[in-house]
């Protein structure tokens, strides 16, 4: 299993420009030509714009944005399917966009696995040869490769189908093929591009549960992309939002939800739950001395929603926020509770990050 420490990355000032010669136009880009400029003037289109992003090993960042807003090509860079126009991709501090070939080709065997929307599975191989493949490409001994292969295969539901072809399989059950072959390579570094999107949504929740759970044990950086606000709520540590090539906002789910940077941002999140995403924190009348801490107690980094429901039978009391030691943070009532799922901007403090 992957070291914890390991699949940390850092785009810095990534700039793509697709056309016959992106490199003439990178320094009016840099200077502030906007993509529709770019365009009409010089017949160039501008994939991303000086996108700056540190993920954090371990983590699931989310890159969401509209049809056309330059997901896929931010994560394509990654693992340098794509080559920049300009900028740094680094992976544990080492440059994607440096390497030569042959470091290229063991970076991406080694460090990083890549799930597709379009499950991408051999039609001509069963399902168990389609989990061993990339270990195959490693040179792993077949044995040894079927054993981590059939692990997989089991952890992600897929116990008793490995002789199945892919064509005899649903579309939720070809996913976890795909899940189950990315993560055979326990490469620390997992790139979804819209990975679950072609699935219906009661599949598409019970993919994402899998994903989440495996996740707790198996810690790899997951850059994970979707149109799905929900999605990108429920999976994101980290989220980043996409318009015309650039980052119009990075946060954590109550960041954007709370204080969305734009109408773009606001456009999207204007339909959440917001009690499902807010955290008591958030909320909460900070706890000071004199103030009583006895009553019903829930843990900071629950949300609006189950402290609500822990109020349902003495809706005229208080709930006393702790935290993981036990100590009183902060007290809110129903009142408090309600005004968060309602209100567009709430009157409080800052969001308190997840972490
Ligand atoms: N090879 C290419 N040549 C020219 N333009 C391209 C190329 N690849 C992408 N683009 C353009 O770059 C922009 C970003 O495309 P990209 O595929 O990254 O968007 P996306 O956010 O993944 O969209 P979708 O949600 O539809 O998958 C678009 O304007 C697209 O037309
Ligand atoms: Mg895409």
């Amino acid at each position: 299993m992957a070291d914890q420490h390991f699949g940390g990355i850092k785009i810095r000032h990534l700039y793509k420009i697709f056309g016959p010669n992106p490199a003439a136009h990178v320094d009016a880009v840099q200077k502030g030509l906007t993509k529709a400029e770019l365009n009409e003037k010089h017949g160039h289109v501008l994939g991303l714009r000086d996108i700056n992003i540190e993920i954090s090993s371990g983590c699931i960042q989310v890159i969401m944005g509209l049809s056309g807003s330059g997901k896929s090509t931010l994560i394509r860079h990654i693992n340098r399917l794509i080559d920049p126009t300009a900028g740094e991709v680094l992976i544990d501090g080492a440059d994607v966009v440096k390497m030569n070939e042959a470091e290229l080709r063991t970076f991406r065997r080694h460090q990083t696995a890549m799930v597709f929307q379009k499950f991408a599975l051999l039609p001509h191989r069963n399902v168990l040869d389609n989990t061993v493949f990339g270990l195959e490409v490693q040179g792993i001994d077949r044995a040894k490769a079927r054993d981590v292969a059939m692990r997989w295969l089991e952890r992600v539901g897929l116990r008793g189908f490995e002789q199945k072809y892919p064509n005899q399989l649903s579309g939720g059950m070809q996913q976890r093929v795909g899940l189950a072959r990315a993560l055979s390579n326990d490469a620390p570094v997992l790139l979804m591009d819209e990975a679950f999107s072609a699935l219906d949504p009661l599949i598409r929740m019970d993919m994402q549960t899998v994903l989440l759970d495996i996740q707790k044990e198996i810690k790899k950086t997951i850059v994970f992309i979707t149109h799905d606000l929900d999605e990108a709520l429920r999976l994101g540590d980290q989220i980043a939002i996409l318009r015309d090539g650039e980052i119009i906002q990075q946060g954590t789910s109550q960041d954007i939800v709370l204080h969305p940077a734009d109408e773009y941002v606001a456009n999207f999140v204007k339909e959440v739950n917001r009690g499902r995403v807010v955290h008591v924190e958030a909320v909460m009348r900070p706890f000071q001395a004199g103030m009583a801490s006895s009553g019903t107690r829930i843990a900071a980094g629950s949300t609006v929603e189950e402290a609500m429901r822990l109020l349902t039978s003495t809706p005229e009391g208080d709930v006393v926020v702790t935290s993981a030691e036990g100590e009183a943070l902060g007290l809110v009532n129903l009142r408090e509770l309600a005004g968060a799922m309602v209100n567009s901007h709430t009157s409080a403090p800052p969001a308190v990050a997840a972490q």
